[in-house]
């Protein structure tokens, strides 16, 4: 995973901001507003833990094997480094990231469903339990959504 990439370069960056930001409590920061903390500001929003059904997952499951396998191993997105970058993070900003910039030979080539699906199964793989309702293909909504 060492290609120039614009998405996982930024979404890094903004992390680092909110970290400092934290660290030296200014509230204006560094003049700098992080991307992730605009779309999410904290306190405005009430965090609901993520859903997803078990049909959901296994149809992920299965366009993960057909599209993201081709480049991807299952263990990437578990794990402390996945856990790092992406479970610490609102479950909409996995979705934003894989359904703008993934397949990397092909972005945005699935359906939102087909996404939401792949994310459902990524909760799945993260130990999260399947319920009655499915992880919806709505970014504002899944930014809402924790792990
Ligand atoms: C043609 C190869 C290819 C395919 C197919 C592909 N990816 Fe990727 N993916 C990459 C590469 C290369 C990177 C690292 C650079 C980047 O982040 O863009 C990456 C990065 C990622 C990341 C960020 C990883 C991290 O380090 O946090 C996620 C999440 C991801 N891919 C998910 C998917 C999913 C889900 C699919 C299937 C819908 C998929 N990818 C299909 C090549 C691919």
């Amino acid at each position: 995973m060492t290609r120039r990439d614009g998405s996982r370069g930024r979404a890094s960056v903004a992390r680092l901001l909110v970290v400092v930001g934290a660290v030296v409590g200014c509230g204006g920061g560094p003049g700098v507003e992080a991307p992730a903390s605009a779309t999410v500001a904290p306190g405005s929003v009430e965090f609901i833990p993520a859903f997803y059904t078990a049909e959901q997952a296994e149809r992920g499951r299965r366009v993960f094997g057909s599209v993201c396998s081709v480049c991807h191993g299952r263990n990437e997105f578990t794990g402390p480094i996945f856990e790092f970058t992406w479970v610490a993070e609102p479950v909409g900003h996995l979705f934003q990231h894989v359904s703008a910039s993934m397949p990397q030979d092909a972005p945005g080539s699935l359906s939102l469903a087909e996404y939401a699906a792949v994310v459902a199964y990524m909760l799945e793989l993260n130990g999260r339990e399947p319920g009655a309702r499915e992880l919806p293909a709505d970014v504002e909504a899944l930014n809402t959504m924790r792990w």
